[in-house]
């Protein structure tokens, strides 16, 4: 096998430190804006498996990078299962919010998969597409990333009215997660089983909930979603995002059986390398704002990052996805 990532994934030793970058297609390629601009909606370009498959290749064609990441979003769970969802230019994710208990009777899992399958078939034709360097990530957002905008509409700060929910109506709370744990495995088994070399469970809002929230909205349900994979048959590696988690970083490697574990930018070097590494792959972490700068800084602590993980398995990205304003000639250097 010739896939450095997924060698590095296996414990196996690879000739340099494979790479790849969140949001690595998007808005700071010229290529992207233009076939965007071209294409009507956001998620008219995600379900639509020619374009998707191209912005997916387009920043691997310019740069080279060790893995493609399916070209989709977090919030087309929540679409497929019924909920409104758009995407409006200038101010994100825009969602008919769920806020309780019986609002959950207009979500279904009947459609998931008939409404997903243009992604199916995106994964397909991309697992056909890259040649014998490049490994295919799938991903899915994490239940309690997903359901603040589910229950908020929209992006926020604080995610209150999905804590509320929670800290008010434990129960119901737990049925709109629960409702997500079961989407969720079933779509990561089926981008597997098209053609996914990889699985990534982005939970970019991790670090606002309590100790206590952490256990039961992050660590269990991804938990449970990994053995759901793994009870289906499913090999692949996982790696997990709980972004802002801190110090719960730890629980998170031990408690939900992730095979690798992406590092948000706070994360420090030497701790993660003791208290992490030791236990599964690290990804991460450079600052994407650190991409917008560029120059000398920006590769002195890319190397105090791989100066840091070379003890061990390490697969270089940032902190957090790349800003559209990030010049591209700094990713190159
Ligand atoms: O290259 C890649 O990383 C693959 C594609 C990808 C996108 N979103 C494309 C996208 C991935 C993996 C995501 C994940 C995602 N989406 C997350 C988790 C990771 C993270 O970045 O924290 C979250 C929280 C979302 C939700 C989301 N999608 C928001 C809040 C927004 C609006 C903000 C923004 O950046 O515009 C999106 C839109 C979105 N998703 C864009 C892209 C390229 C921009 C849409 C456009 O082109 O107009």
């Amino acid at each position: 096998m010739t896939k450095r990532l997924l060698k590095t994934l296996k414990g196996e030793p690879t000739e340099g430190v494979p790479f790849w970058f969140m949001r690595q297609a998007g808005r700071y390629l010229p290529e992207y804006r233009a076939l965007r601009k071209d294409q009507g909606s956001f998620l008219d370009l995600v379900y639509s498996p020619e374009h998707a498959i191209e912005v997916t290749l387009q920043p691997v064609r310019r740069y080279g990078m060790d893995a493609a990441i399916l070209f989709s979003d977090i919030l087309v769970i929540p679409d497929a299962l019924g909920q409104r969802v758009s995407f409006v230019s200038g101010r994100g994710p825009v969602l008919d919010p769920v806020r309780d208990r019986d609002a959950l009777s207009d979500l279904s899992l009947n459609k998931l998969h008939e409404k997903l399958d243009p992604v199916y078939e995106t994964v397909s034709g991309l697992s056909k597409a890259l040649g014998d360097d490049v490994a295919l990530i799938g991903f899915a957002g994490a239940p309690w990333t997903v359901a603040t905008y589910m229950v908020e509409g929209e992006g926020s700060k604080d995610h209150g009215a999905a804590k509320e929910w929670s800290y008010r109506d434990e129960e119901g709370f737990k049925a709109l997660i629960d409702l997500l744990v079961d989407a969720t495995s079933s779509y990561l088994i089926r981008q597997v089983e098209a053609g996914a070399e990889v699985l990534q469970i982005f939970d970019t809002w991790a670090g606002s909930l309590s100790e206590t929230g952490f256990d039961k909205w992050c660590v269990a349900p991804t938990r449970k979603i990994i053995d759901n994979v793994r009870g289906a048959g499913v090999d692949v590696p996982i790696l997990g995002f709980p972004k802002g988690a801190g110090s719960l970083y730890e629980r998170y490697v031990i408690e939900t059986g992730v095979s690798g574990v992406s590092l948000d930018t706070g994360v420090a070097l030497n701790w993660a390398a003791s208290h992490l590494q030791d236990k599964v792959i690290v990804q991460g972490n450079l600052d994407p704002r650190l991409v917008v700068a560029g120059g000398d800084e920006m590769i002195r602590q890319a190397t105090r990052i791989l100066k840091a993980f070379a003890g061990g398995g390490h697969i270089f990205n940032l902190g957090h996805g790349f800003v559209p304003e990030t010049p591209p000639e700094n990713v190159a250097a």
